[in-house]
């Protein structure tokens, strides 16, 4: 067979990390990233394909052999459907099965109807039936935004004044456009979170080691909630609970959407809270995460190919993934400001060689040299024999090597006490 072409989806450190791992395969000659950024171009051929159509034809004149999508939007308008449809082979769930993470009503219905366990909730699509709700829940409380709001649609609130504040921007001030036009409010649920991959065809799943992401901005888990500010991989500790995972919330769950006719095909993200009344759902998404893939497909020994494959042909049953020893993690670098408002064209500046590796996210070139263009710059990632020698190379050079103006980061990614004592006071 010869070599493949693949056409990655997106432009930030997830898909830099996908794209990466998809040219360690011997299978594969030929990435391309689309539209990737100017730090992906430096490694990979990157391509703007303003529709579907023109990813369409980019695909039959440059031969692709598989795309794969990595962010949530791409889903929610179609891509895969329309790919498959032309007979294009696709890694992506279908826009059907992809509202187990575009709309948190339909998850949450899901869930419910299913018995799969998660924060117990109320849904308004009202001003008034959202704050009448309030008073069934004690603080904290939580109050979701129904439709994709890139990180920013969750509101963890420690009394009712701060909760009628953020029901008057979603509903009032309509500050997340139609993504806020239906909340869920929810109980808050105490406990440590952990992320997990489920590769499926539908019917057969295996999953991925776990990993963990920091969502706060703040050290110690505090400050707003962004897009994720850094992750780690493998956390052992979770794995005590993998059976209790697999049969009390993947297998129902895939099971309720092929009997939803939705079936669910691709990557399925499970962010779990362990609570001492057993796992919960936080929330599934659509697709890998960011920034934990950036932390798991390094110790992936598997070829990527492969696990598409078994995911296209319904062969995930035979699927063994195997795993790299040792511990990954990723920090992101983010803009000041972020994931409020903050200014781009910072001069970043990189000292090679650097023992980590860079998944590049919001920059751009001007004059040859990169700049900040966005609120995640980048991911820088290193892998140890455990997390404190991985945690050591990356902070290392955090600061020496790799800096710009205002760069923001967590000091504490990979750091176990976060998790195991939630302060949630801010
Ligand atoms: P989500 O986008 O639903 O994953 O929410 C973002 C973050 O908010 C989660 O990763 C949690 O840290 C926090 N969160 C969301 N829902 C809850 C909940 N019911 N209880 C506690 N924390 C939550
Ligand atoms: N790390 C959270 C997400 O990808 O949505």
């Amino acid at each position: 067979m010869s070599r493949m072409h693949i056409l990655v989806i997106g432009g930030g450190g997830r898909e830099h990390a996908i794209a990466n791992a998809f040219a360690q395969s011997p299978k594969v000659d030929r990435v391309t990233v689309a539209p990737g950024n100017d730090g992906i171009a430096l490694q990979f051929d990157t391509i703007t394909l303003s529709t579907d159509q023109d990813v369409l034809q980019f695909c039959l004149r440059q031969k692709v052999d598989m795309v794969f999508i990595g962010p949530e939007l791409p889903i929610e308008q179609g891509l895969s459907d329309f790919l498959r449809k032309e007979g294009i082979a696709c890694i992506g769930a279908s826009k059907a099965a992809g509202r187990i993470e575009t709309s948190k009503v339909f998850a949450k219905d899901l869930m419910s109807r299913y018995r799969i366990p998660t924060a117990s909730y109320v849904i308004a699509c009202e001003y008034e039936q959202a704050l009448d709700a309030l008073g069934l829940f004690s603080y904290p409380l939580v109050i979701k935004a129904d439709g994709l709001a890139a990180g920013k649609g969750v509101f963890v609130v420690q009394s009712s004044e701060v909760a009628q504040e953020v029901l008057s921007k979603l509903f009032v001030d309509k500050s997340l456009g139609i993504s806020g036009q239906s909340v869920i409010i929810e109980e808050y649920m105490e406990g440590w979170e952990v992320s997990l991959f489920i590769i499926t065809d539908g019917e057969n799943f295996t999953s991925t080691v776990f990993s963990q992401d920091h969502k706060q901005l703040l050290d110690g888990d505090k400050g707003s909630n962004t897009g994720g500010m850094g992750a780690y991989a493998p956390v052992d500790e979770a794995e005590a609970y993998r059976d209790e995972i697999n049969n009390n919330i993947v297998i129902p769950i895939l099971k309720a959407m092929r009997a939803e006719s939705c079936h669910f095909e691709g990557i399925l993200y499970c962010g779990l809270m362990i609570t001492d009344q057993g796992v919960k759902v936080v929330e599934f998404n659509c697709r890998l995460g960011d920034p934990e893939t950036q932390a798991v497909l390094p110790l992936l020994k598997t070829d990527l190919v492969d696990i598409c494959q078994a995911i296209l042909t319904g062969q995930v049953n035979k699927l063994h993934l195997e795993w790299d020893q040792g511990c990954c993690i990723s920090v992101v670098l983010a803009s000041q400001g972020y994931p409020n408002q903050y200014v781009t064209g910072i001069p970043i500046f990189i000292d090679e060689p650097l023992e980590s590796k860079i998944y590049f996210a919001g920059v751009r070139k001007i004059d040859e040299s990169l700049v900040t263009n966005g609120g995640r710059v980048l991911n820088l990632v290193a892998r140890g024999s455990d997390l404190k020698q991985a945690r050591c190379t990356v902070y290392n050079e955090i600061g020496s090597k790799v800096k710009f103006g205002g760069m923001t980061y967590r000091r504490d990614i990979g750091m176990r006490c976060n998790t195991l004592i939630r302060t949630r006071t801010k």
